[in-house]
């Protein structure tokens, strides 16, 4: 049983609401279902974490030590800048994928540099909800069952 701790960070509970040209109509709510229903009748164990908070994603990788086989992680607007995430995904030595639901290589060119990904075994950009399964897919290659 792999067990996988999908974050998401900032803003990314206003799915449904914000930028919905971008980022599409579901709901957070709707994502959690979605993830759900996929890890259901598989092997994996799956936790979900949503905060606005760096220090609170920075607190949950940290407890995550020795618990977790797999972290997924979208970060938000984090991912641009939060060293002290990238930080905390190396403490833990946990292997992660890094997920961004659009595809930040087409956007502002400040969301072109990404910070947190240093040390992601993978990541997956531009694929919408579908870049979580990939992701979880993805780690089940790397930790196994
Ligand atoms: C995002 C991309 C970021 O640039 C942005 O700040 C977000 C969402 C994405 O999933 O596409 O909040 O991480």
């Amino acid at each position: 049983m792999m067990k996988v701790l999908v974050i998401n960070g900032v803003n990314l509970n206003m799915l449904g609401i914000r930028e919905v040209d971008i980022y599409g109509a579901n709901t957070y709510r709707e994502l959690l279902l979605y993830l759900k229903t996929y890890v259901k009748n598989k092997k994996i164990k799956a936790h979900f974490y949503q905060s606005n908070s760096e220090s609170k994603i920075v607190r949950k990788i940290q407890k995550a030590y020795q618990k977790y086989d797999g972290i997924v992680i979208n970060p938000g607007a984090y991912a641009h800048y939060s060293i002290a995430i990238l930080d905390a995904l190396r403490s833990v030595n946990i292997p992660y994928v890094e997920v961004h639901l659009s595809d930040i290589n087409k956007r502002e060119n400040y969301r072109h540099q990404l910070i947190t990904n240093q040390s992601a075994i993978k990541t997956i950009v531009g694929k919408s909800f579908a870049g979580y399964l990939e992701a979880i897919d993805e780690l089940m290659k790397v930790v196994g069952e």
